[in-house]
């Protein structure tokens, strides 16, 4: 049985993002009978902004944790069971000033945590959370794939290093940009995006 996790943070109501990630979602779904989806909407449910109790919780051992530290990282424990229990990862994200949503910003605050999601061994940073296939879905007013643009990206390239860095190296990427220069462009590259779903969609991947 597939399980997928769905997370969209676009703080528009009208996510070029959002709408190409629910698709595919659903699609993915709409292949098994029993596959079930967890749906994070982090712009519509934000998640706190770690604070100083949490930066200090986040580095004490699980058997060393006080009550109250235990309490402090409830939220954060609860996300990453959600994203250990997913096969499928799929994250949407509008550019936003050159980079993601905060919303998203803090989400991954919460799920990059020392012993659970990544470690140091003598070889160097080594992610913990393997095995899972991640479809991002990014969308964007201007072209940051190639051109001029393309050192002001940290949007995709920044979400491909932080997933990366607690083990989610298995990444697709789906590309709604340009939508800044009208609705005609807007429109082609959506119908693009939504062309890459079904083609996911039709043969989907197995995670690495
Ligand atoms: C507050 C704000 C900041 C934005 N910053 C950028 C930007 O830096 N570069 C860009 O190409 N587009 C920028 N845009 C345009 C969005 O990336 C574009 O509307 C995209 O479709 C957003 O993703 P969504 O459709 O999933 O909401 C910005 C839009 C908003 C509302």
């Amino acid at each position: 049985m597939s399980n997928i996790l769905l997370i969209t943070s676009s703080p528009r109501s009208a996510s070029y993002s959002a709408k190409v990630a629910r698709a595919l979602a659903e699609q993915l779904a709409s292949l098994e009978s029993n596959a079930a989806m967890t749906v994070r909407d982090l712009a519509r449910d934000p998640l706190p902004h770690i604070d100083d109790s949490f930066a200090a919780a986040r580095d004490v051992p699980p058997e060393n944790q006080t009550p109250a530290q235990k309490d402090t990282l409830a939220l954060s424990d609860k996300l990453l069971k959600e994203l250990f229990a997913a096969d499928t990862i799929i994250i949407a994200a509008g550019m936003i000033n050159f980079g993601i949503p905060s919303t998203l910003k803090a989400y991954i605050d919460h799920i990059a945590r020392p012993r659970v999601t990544f470690r140091y061994s003598e070889k160097g940073p080594e992610g913990l959370v393997k095995g899972k296939k991640v479809y991002l879905v990014v969308a964007r007013g201007g072209v940051y794939s190639e051109g001029p643009m393309q050192a002001l990206n940290f949007q995709d390239t920044y979400l491909r290093t932080v997933l990366g860095f607690i083990g989610l190296n298995d990444i697709e990427l789906i590309t709604v940009e340009g939508v800044g220069y009208g609705p005609e462009a807007a429109e082609r590259a959506v119908s693009k995006a939504m062309a890459q779903v079904s083609a996911i969609a039709q043969v989907p991947a197995i995670a690495a």
